[in-house]
């Protein structure tokens, strides 16, 4: 499945570690070429050195998202690695305290829209650029449940991830007929190692009941999703956002 893949060029944002590092592996085994970023270069490299061991063609890239002359690099190195970018996976985002909006802080506020959003835009704009000349590619955004819907004390976070669905929408509005597609994922919570190292169990139980599912999704739930809008199957898709949250923005 998805044999057309091999031979294409990635990149991976936040591909160091949780969804983006899943999202790294599964393109990787579908014979993607994948520059892996990641603020956290221990983290980085460790992706990259795994993958190529399993035989697979993987560059550490260290980068902060936020960062446009990172950003920039990050697309010159891996096109430099591996050739012309076919799909930029802008996943690398962080969470914000959970607090009601009046006492939120504008730290907070600053440090969460420039990587999740701020960060997205600028590696969506990096990737335009780099895809424009082919007259193909697929961006794929990680949004979130919170892309669409809410709950008490998530502001800052769900301000920015509605942001990645509007920056998506209207990308894919203007690209419609430029050969790019550009989709965003909207994932319910998802079992990562960063999850279960700062919520207690109990919590991650409360946070499983709210999918009609009843379970938490896991990165290779995601990875999946992500590999079907990289590939040709996905080729009628373009400005969706994608739920994978076991029912919740069902409800
Ligand atoms: N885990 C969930 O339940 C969940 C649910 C919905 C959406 N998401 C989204 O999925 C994405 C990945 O989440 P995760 O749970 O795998 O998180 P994670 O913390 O496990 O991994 C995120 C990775 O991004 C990297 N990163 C952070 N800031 C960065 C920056 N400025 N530049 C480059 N890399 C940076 C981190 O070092 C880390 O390796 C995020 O955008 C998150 O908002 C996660």
């Amino acid at each position: 499945m998805f044999s057309e893949l091999k031979g294409k060029v990635a990149v991976v944002t936040g591909g160091g570690a949780g969804i983006g590092l899943a999202c790294a592996a599964r393109l990787a085994e579908a014979g993607v070429a994948v520059g892996v970023a990641d603020i956290d270069s221990a983290a980085a490299h460790q992706a990259a050195a795994d993958l190529t061991s399993q035989g697979h063609r993987c560059v550490a890239i260290v980068t902060d998202v936020s960062k446009a002359k990172e950003v920039e690099k990050l697309f010159q190195i891996t096109n430099e690695a591996f050739g012309p970018i076919n799909i930029a996976v802008n996943n690398a985002g962080v969470g914000a305290p959970l607090t009601p909006l009046g006492d939120t802080e504008e730290e907070d506020f600053d440090r969460v829209m420039a990587v999740n959003l701020k960060g997205v835009w600028l590696c969506m704009r990096a990737a335009l650029r780099h895809m424009a000349p082919q007259k193909s590619g697929s961006i794929i955004n990680m949004a979130s449940a919170l892309s669409t819907t809410t709950f008490p004390g998530s502001g800052l976070y769900t301000a920015s991830k509605h942001g990645v669905a509007g920056l998506t929408r209207s990308a894919a509005v203007e690209y419609g007929e430029s050969g790019i597609r550009i989709n965003a994922i909207c994932p319910g919570f998802i079992s990562t190692p960063l999850l279960h190292s700062t919520v207690t169990e109990e919590a991650a139980k409360s946070m499983a009941a709210r999918h009609p599912m009843n379970r938490l999704g896991t990165p290779a739930e995601i990875a999946d999703a992500v590999t079907y809008l990289a590939s040709d199957a996905s080729s009628f898709v373009t400005g969706s956002l994608f739920s994978i949250d076991g029912g919740w923005t069902a409800t």
